[in-house]
C-alpha cells in the first residue's frame, strides 16, 4: 500500500477566515428592524407582515379598514407578542401619504423596511367601457402612492443607515407590468384591466428611477412582480382557472411572496437595488396571450354583431 503523503500546513491564509458568518440565520435576519407594510391587513401585505414578524422585525400595517388591520395585528401578536401595530391611513393622495408618515413618526423614530403594497385593480370588460374614475383611482394608488409615501418616509428610512446596513423599499408591481394580456381571467366575463397593467409598469419604472437616486442615501428600492396569488383581489375568479394560467399548475403562495421580500429586506439584500423579481411559476414564459387562452374562451368577452364587447 502506498504511503500517505503528509503536507505541512499551508502558510497562506484563506480569504474565508476573515469573512463573517454566512449562515441563513445571519444572512436573512430581520432582528431589530422596523417595517411598514401598506395594505398589511389582507392578502400579500399580511403574508409579508407575518414573514417580517417571524424573522424578528416589528411591523406596522396600514390601510383604510381598521377591522382587517386589527384582525391581522391580533393574529401576529398572538404569534410574537408586541410585534405588530395597526395604523389607519389612506395612501391614494399625497396628503394621505403625508398624514400616514406623520402618524408613523409618532410611533417610531426610524424605519428599515417599507413595503408599498396597497393596490387596486380596475377592470373594464371592453375597451369602450372604462370609466375615468376607476382609471384615476388605479393610478393614484398603484403609482402615486409609491412615490409620495416613500418620499415622506425618507427621513426615517435614512436614519442610521450605512453602505452595508441599508433601508429597503419594496414595491409590489405585477407581471401585468410587462405581460400584455388583454384577456385576464380575473375580470368577470373576460377582458382587460386597462389601467392596471400600465399602472404596474409605471411602478416598475419608478422602482428603477428611485433606486438610482436613493442608493447613495443607503436606501435600496426593488419590486416584486407576482403572477396570481390567492387574495381578496383575485377571489372572484375560480382558483383552478387561475392556477392553470401558470405552467407550475398553481398560484403563488405566501411562502413564494415572503421569500423574496425577506431577501430584499435582510443583510443579504443590502447591495441589491433596482431589480424587478418575477414570481409567477413560469406564467410569463408562455406566449403573451397564453394565460388567457389556457383558461378557456368562456372567460373572453362576448361581442355583439358589431364586434363591441358586451357586459
Ligand atoms: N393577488 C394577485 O394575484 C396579485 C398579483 C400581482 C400583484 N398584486 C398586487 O399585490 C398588492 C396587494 O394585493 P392583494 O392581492 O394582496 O389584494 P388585497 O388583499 O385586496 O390588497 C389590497 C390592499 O390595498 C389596501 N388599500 C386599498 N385602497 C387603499 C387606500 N386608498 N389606502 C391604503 N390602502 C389601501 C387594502 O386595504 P383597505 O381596503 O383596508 O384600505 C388592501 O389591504 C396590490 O398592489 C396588487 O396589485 C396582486
Amino acid at each position: 500500500m502506498a504511503a500517505l503523503r503528509s503536507f505541512p500546513p499551508s502558510a497562506a491564509k484563506s480569504e474565508v477566515s476573515s469573512v463573517p458568518f454566512l449562515g441563513a440565520r445571519a444572512l436573512f435576519s430581520l432582528n431589530g428592524k422596523v417595517a411598514l407594510v401598506t395594505g398589511g391587513g389582507t392578502g400579500i401585505g399580511s403574508f409579508l407582515a407575518k414573514a417580517f414578524v417571524e424573522n424578528g422585525a416589528k411591523v406596522f400595517i396600514a390601510s383604510r379598514k381598521m377591522s382587517n388591520l386589527t384582525a391581522t395585528a391580533d393574529a401576529l401578536n398572538a404569534i410574537v407578542p408586541n410585534s405588530c401595530q395597526a395604523i389607519s391611513g389612506d395612501v391614494s393622495s399625497k396628503s394621505g401619504c403625508d398624514a400616514l408618515a406623520v402618524e408613523l413618526k409618532k410611533q417610531t423614530d426610524r424605519l428599515d423596511i417599507l413595503v408599498n403594497n396597497s393596490g387596486f385593480a380596475y377592470g373594464g370588460v371592453g375597451i369602450d367601457n372604462v370609466p375615468e374614475q376607476g382609471w384615476d383611482r388605479t393610478f393614484y394608488l398603484n403609482v402615486k402612492a409609491l412615490f409620495y409615501l416613500t418620499v415622506a418616509l425618507l427621513p426615517l428610512l435614512e436614519k442610521g443607515k450605512t453602505d452595508t446596513n441599508t433601508a429597503s423599499v419594496i414595491n409590489i408591481s405585477s407581471v401585468y407590468s410587462f405581460f400584455p394580456s388583454a384577456f385576464q381571467p380575473t375580470v368577470p366575463g373576460g377582458g382587460a384591466t386597462w389601467s392596471y397593467g400600465p399602472s404596474k409598469a409605471a411602478a416598475a419604472q419608478l422602482t428603477k428611477m428611485m433606486a438610482a437616486s436613493l442608493m447613495k442615501r443607503h436606501v435600496t428600492v426593488n419590486a416584486i412582480l407576482p403572477g396570481y396569488v390567492a387574495t381578496p383581489m383575485t377571489k372572484h375568479a375560480p382558483g383552478d382557472i387561475l392556477s392553470k394560467a401558470h405552467p407550475s399548475g398553481r398560484m403563488s403562495s405566501a411562502v413564494d411572496m415572503a421569500g423574496i421580500a425577506v431577501l430584499y429586506a435582510s443583510p443579504a439584500g443590502a447591495h441589491i437595488t433596482g431589480t424587478l423579481t418575477v414570481v409567477d411559476g413560469g406564467m410569463t414564459l408562455q406566449q403573451p396571450d397564453a394565460a388567457g387562452k389556457d383558461v378557456g374562451d368562456s372567460f373572453r368577452p362576448k361581442r355583439d354583431a358589431n364586434g363591441t364587447p358586451k357586459l
